[in-house]
């Protein structure tokens, strides 16, 4: 059934907008919480890569650009209200190129390097050890290092992680207070090389865990400074790394395996499809290949839970996101793409995917954090625009320690567009740090609206308050000369007769709570 849907919610432009009624139930086990939503879920990821950080983020003290300790005051300022709980750095593929001597010291006498990987432009190593747990301090986030595996030694990560811990008044130590840093940083996670099976040394598993076993041996810190240890695995719907990893009674030092899972329109690494001025089919395509995401997931846990039924290991998707063709004019080796609508359910859909899996999805990275494929924040010299990415970080903020809840959705009908087809419509729900009920809703048919029926078990509501992402286009995006054509609108639905009826409109996000 078709009806015309007038207004839906304020600042949102929807006229004319057809919706399907009545038909979708939304049921939320209000009485069986489920595992608590890690706030680590929303983990960002910033490499040198492109300008991701240089030009991004750091500008360095001496920049007009106003800053704290070169770190830009508006990008941290704007970071600060996604609440982020931790930065991983230094890559990606970078970090299997970087020697962390190179990255500390007077900044005028460290090394150029070339940065292979991305670019080919120099690396003047501005940013090192000391710089990136600043910016980690400023945003009060947790700090992920990632260790080099593929160009470095067991003995090069041992002494960078004694450099950053240590407490005693070894050379290492006594070097990091010469470079001005008397207390020891916080590592809260440290990364033993990235994407192993690629550019981090195109190992085999089994290669890959002899090393690991081998170099963790040799990962020493104090006792209360101890990181969390993660295995880099596999990548898309790859089980082979997290069987390997997790039957090879590696028991030291091995906390979690680190999951890529990148979202290509095409499906495809080559020819993936544009980030803008696409049509519904690379609309549905890119959503429905997202949520495919809930399938490694599933098969990835599932190895886990043979062979790890405690529970100890961590699944860590530490990059995920879209991945378009370069921007036009752009080198591509910068990872530069446009950010639109469809980005922000992509981001949308992991959410409500990593929150039913939080058992074991304890942290994910988006890729990358500012200007680096589906970034947060874009700049330009001191300009920067937020991304509709960045709204949906933004809006699932009250999901960041929350406690799940059980969702089913019924009579959730299919979308379906050419070949590709998709549940039309996405849920989760929670019980905030706040004690309210969240919901965090996502219709990703690009033209229908869909009504969504509301059952709470025994808990009564008046209603749901909260804001809506939409927008005309399905490739509406912020630009620097309109930077606020995306951005969320306050929305409302209140109780009919008891019965609690929200209309979704065409390709949306909504993050709501329950009123009493
Ligand atoms: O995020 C960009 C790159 O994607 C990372 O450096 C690498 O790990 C992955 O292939």
């Amino acid at each position: 059934m078709k009806k015309k849907l007038l207004a839906l919610a304020a600042g949102v432009s929807l006229s004319a907008a057809t919706w399907a009624a009545g038909e979708i139930r939304l049921v939320v086990d209000t009485a069986t919480p489920g595992p608590v939503i890690h706030r680590n879920i929303y983990g960002q990821f910033a490499e040198h890569l492109g300008t991701g950080i240089y030009e991004g983020i750091w500008v360095g003290p001496e920049s007009k650009i106003p800053n704290v300790r070169g770190w830009r005051k508006d990008v941290v300022g704007a970071l600060k209200n996604l609440q982020v709980p931790l930065v991983r750095w230094p890559g990606g593929c970078f970090a299997d190129e970087y020697h962390w001597r190179d990255g500390i010291g007077a900044r005028s006498k460290r090394p150029v390097r070339v940065n292979t990987h991305w670019g080919g432009v120099a690396e003047d190593n501005a940013v090192g050890t000391h710089e990136f747990f600043d910016l980690a301090e400023q945003l009060g986030a947790e700090a992920y290092v990632n260790g080099n595996l593929g160009t470095g030694s067991a003995q090069e990560m041992s002494e960078w992680l004694a450099y950053m811990t240590a407490e005693d008044k070894s050379t290492l130590a006594e070097a990091r207070r010469k470079n001005g840093r008397d207390k020891p940083f916080r590592v809260h996670y440290f990364g033993v090389g990235n994407e192993a099976w690629g550019c981090g040394g195109n190992m085999t598993p089994e290669f890959y865990v002899n090393q690991y076993r081998q170099v963790a041996t040799f990962l020493k810190t104090p006792e209360k400074n101890r990181p969390l240890f993660i295995a880099s695995g596999g990548n898309d719907q790859d089980t082979q790394w997290t069987e390997a990893l997790s039957t090879k009674n590696i028991n030291f030092n091995f906390d979690a395996i680190a999951h890529h899972y990148y979202t290509f329109p095409s499906g495809k690494w080559e020819g993936k499809g544009p980030a803008v001025g696409f049509a519904e089919d690379q609309w549905i395509s890119t959503l429905a290949n997202t949520l495919k995401v809930e399938e490694t997931i599933i098969k990835n846990k599932a190895i886990l839970d043979k062979n790890d039924p405690n529970k100890k290991l961590g699944l860590y998707l530490d990059e995920w996101g879209s991945w378009y063709d370069p921007e036009p004019g752009s080198n591509p080796g910068f990872l530069v793409q446009r950010n639109t609508l469809r980005d922000a359910l992509l981001a949308a859909l992991h959410f409500n995917v990593f929150h039913a899996h939080a058992d074991r999805v304890r942290m994910s990275n988006i890729a990358q954090m500012v200007n680096v494929l589906q970034a947060m924040i874009q700049t330009s010299k001191d300009k920067l625009i937020l991304t509709p990415t960045y709204h949906a970080f933004e809006m699932y903020v009250p999901f960041q320690d929350a406690t799940s809840l059980p969702v089913k959705l019924l009579s959730n009908p299919s979308y379906s567009v050419g070949a590709h087809s998709m549940p039309t419509v996405s849920a989760t729900a929670a019980r905030g740090k706040d004690g309210r009920l969240w919901l965090g809703l996502v219709n990703s048919n690009a033209t229908q609206a869909q009504e969504l029926t509301v059952e709470l078990g025994s808990e009564t509501v008046k209603g749901f308050k909260g804001r809506i992402l939409s927008a005309a286009a399905m490739d509406a995006e912020n630009s620097f000369k309109a930077p606020e054509q995306v951005k969320p609108q306050p929305f409302e639905a209140a109780a009919v007769n008891g019965q609690l009826t929200i209309k979704l409109p065409a390709k949306s996000i909504l993050v709501l709570a329950a009123e009493r």
